[in-house]
């Protein structure tokens, strides 16, 4: 059994803070909240540690790990080469959920980068994260606290769910407010690029470097034009897919217009249901969904279409209630909002999809 600690996420007990910021000194493992998704932390220069996160999360470890800090002023001793963009970006978006990609320097052990070259720094707003790695007083290394291949935590319990056992403290400061893990943006390459976007987008970046750009977009999944019947196309192996965020039910997304898409989840969830399945919908509050209710049919709403940043806050955890209701399948409508946070919500809707399917 791991402890769970509860604080007031605006004005975390420092006795609190200082109980788990010892147990991360001493190479433990912390579960704590950040703006973003909860985080499993461990003190980032102790390798002993570092192996204690990939094992507890199961994580391959060819995926480097964010170290965070409570000031930029700590990045100095992680990196080498730090372009002049960084002063610019940390006035304007830090503390906040946006993590850079830096040179690393030898103090970073290799395990947290995985053997790359580079660093992944971010300086986490949330009160709690931010009292507990300044009092931590040692850079602390954080994937999402979730097991690998499951969605990303945004409440202490989905932390539980995944992590019980495994991990020293859980410190539960309630639901977090992004909702989305941060967004990525890499300094090392010539143009800087967004590796994972996130709630500070493309256009906010731009403020700052005009040339910035999206990462070319990896087209996993063939997307089905109209395809008929949903047990149709085999799913494509997870073990597969190099990064996803995965419920364990295989995750239709649907694409299209409003009216098509509610059309056809409806009639897609009718037949699985007909079938004797049960069936998770994830769809806005708008959507008008028509079909019997249903013992084994479960709704989750997670926001309207007009207020995305609800979405994502909404998200991961509607995934998981669905898959805790047992769905055998989950059909998912997809926000058209291509903007903002907008872009975000479409990249993990996509990374949870075993397939794709348009319906314009
Ligand atoms: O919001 C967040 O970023 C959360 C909270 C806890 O801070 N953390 C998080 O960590 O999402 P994780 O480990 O689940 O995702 C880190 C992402 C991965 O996609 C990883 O490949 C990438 O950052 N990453 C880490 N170091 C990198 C590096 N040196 N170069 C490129 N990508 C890197
Ligand atoms: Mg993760």
């Amino acid at each position: 059994m791991t402890d769970v600690l509860t604080l007031d996420p605006r004005r975390p007990d420092p006795a609190g803070i200082a109980r788990a910021a010892a147990i991360l000194r001493a190479g433990g493992l912390v579960v704590f909240p950040t703006e973003t998704v909860y985080g499993l932390g461990a003190h980032a220069l102790d390798p002993v540690a570092i192996e204690r996160v990939f094992s507890a999360k199961g994580r391959p470890a060819e995926d480097p790990l964010i170290v965070h800090v409570h000031d930029v002023n700590q990045i100095g001793p992680l990196t080498v080469d730090v372009p002049p963009a960084v002063a610019a970006l940390a006035a304007r978006f830090w503390p906040g959920p946006l993590t850079l990609v830096l040179h690393r320097s030898s103090a970073v052990p290799t395990l947290v980068t995985a053997g790359l070259g580079t660093v992944a720094i971010r300086v986490p707003a949330h009160p709690i994260a931010h009292a507990l790695i300044k009092a931590a007083a040692v850079p602390i290394a954080a994937p999402s606290a979730n097991l690998f291949s499951r969605p990303s935590p945004t409440r202490a319990e989905h932390v539980l769910q995944d992590l019980d056992g495994r991990v020293d403290l859980i410190i539960d400061g309630g639901p977090t407010e992004v909702g989305v893990e941060s967004t990525v943006l890499d300094l090392t390459e010539a143009v800087p690029t967004i590796l994972r976007p996130g709630a500070v987008t493309l256009e906010m970046i731009r403020g700052v470097l005009p040339d910035a750009r999206m990462r070319h977009a990896v087209e996993r999944h063939p997307v089905e034009q109209g395809a008929a019947g949903h047990g149709a196309a085999p799913m494509k192996s997870p073990g597969l897919l190099a990064k996803h965020y995965s419920p364990r039910a295989p995750l239709t997304l649907y694409e299209g217009s409003n009216s098509g898409m509610t059309a056809r989840i409806s009639a897609d969830a009718a037949e699985a249901l007909a079938r004797g399945q049960r069936v998770g919908l994830l769809v806005a509050t708008e959507d008008r969904i028509a079909l019997a209710s249903s013992a084994a049919l479960r709704i989750e709403r997670v926001g309207s279409e007009s207020e995305p940043s609800t979405v994502a806050a909404n998200l991961y955890n509607a995934l998981r209630v669905l898959d805790a209701d047992g769905a055998d399948l989950i059909l998912a409508r997809s926000f058209q909002d291509a903007s903002g946070i907008g872009v975000a919500i479409g990249d993990r809707l996509r990374r949870a999809a075993g397939r794709i399917i348009r319906v314009d």
